[in-house]
């Protein structure tokens, strides 16, 4: 059963307070997008006030802003490719850390900076966990080539919306200035695959499924009073 707006945000902000704690003294990490993460950058806050030096990747304008809000000192992949962490929310998490995301339109760059940590650490609350991804998968797509790329998409068994904006008439832009299709499947039956199949479409930049990071992957599980922590050691095959 869903829980309250309450009770949501208090797993999110234990998962989120957690993934702040694994963040050590001279790292340098990725920072993901959504309320989930937010708490994590209010905790880290509080770290780098007593003392830890740490510098950041924001994966969206939201996260920079708000990273910057907190003293949270802000750097680029260009100056620091490796990141010794990265931490995220995540819309849907599979059994075999697969996951959908994208419900802030911040994919592409929070995969870019997933792929580019040593650790990918993913703070969500426990309806976040389902037993098979489904539903919307959320696809950045260049504008220029979204109709041609909706043609290929429903292809793959998918009706495709072009995402509205909503304090702004038309489509939603993303930070890096594309449009976001959501896909509507019935069934995501080969996770992978769709990926795949998605990423190999012209005009597409990047989709919501995250189906290659199982490996490195951390999930922490929210819930009001303590979180539960899944390693790759946890991966159901
Ligand atoms: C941003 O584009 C998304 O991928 C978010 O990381 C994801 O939707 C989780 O967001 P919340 O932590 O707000 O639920």
């Amino acid at each position: 059963m869903a829980g309250t707006t309450d009770t949501v945000a208090a797993a999110k902000r234990a998962a989120g307070y957690q993934a702040a704690e694994m963040v050590e003294d001279g790292m340098v990490i990725g920072l993901g997008t959504g309320s989930s993460v937010f708490y994590t950058i209010e905790s880290l806050s509080g770290r780098i006030r007593d003392g830890i030096s740490v510098a950041g990747v924001p994966t969206s304008y939201q996260t920079a802003m708000r990273a910057r809000e907190y003293g949270i000192p802000l750097t680029t992949l260009d100056d620091n490719p490796v990141l010794d962490l990265a931490i995220d929310g995540a819309d849907q998490v599979d059994p075999q850390f697969r996951m959908i995301k994208g419900r802030g339109a911040a994919l592409t760059r929070e995969k870019c900076v997933a792929a580019a940590a040593f650790r990918f650490i993913v703070v969500v609350d426990e309806a976040k966990m389902v037993p098979r991804l489904t539903g919307i998968v959320p696809v950045e797509t260049l504008p220029f080539a979204t109709k041609t790329a909706m043609a290929q998409l429903r292809g793959l068994g998918c009706r495709p919306f072009i995402r509205e904006a909503v304090k702004k008439d038309g489509p939603v832009i993303t930070d890096n200035g594309n449009f976001i299709l959501d896909c509507q499947f019935e069934e995501i039956a080969d996770p992978e695959a769709l990926e795949a199949a998605i990423a190999a479409i012209p005009g597409v930049i990047e989709s919501g499924l995250f189906t290659r990071f199982q490996k490195n992957t951390t999930v922490i599980i929210g819930k009001e009073k303590k979180c539960s922590v899944l390693t790759s050691a946890d991966v159901v095959p």
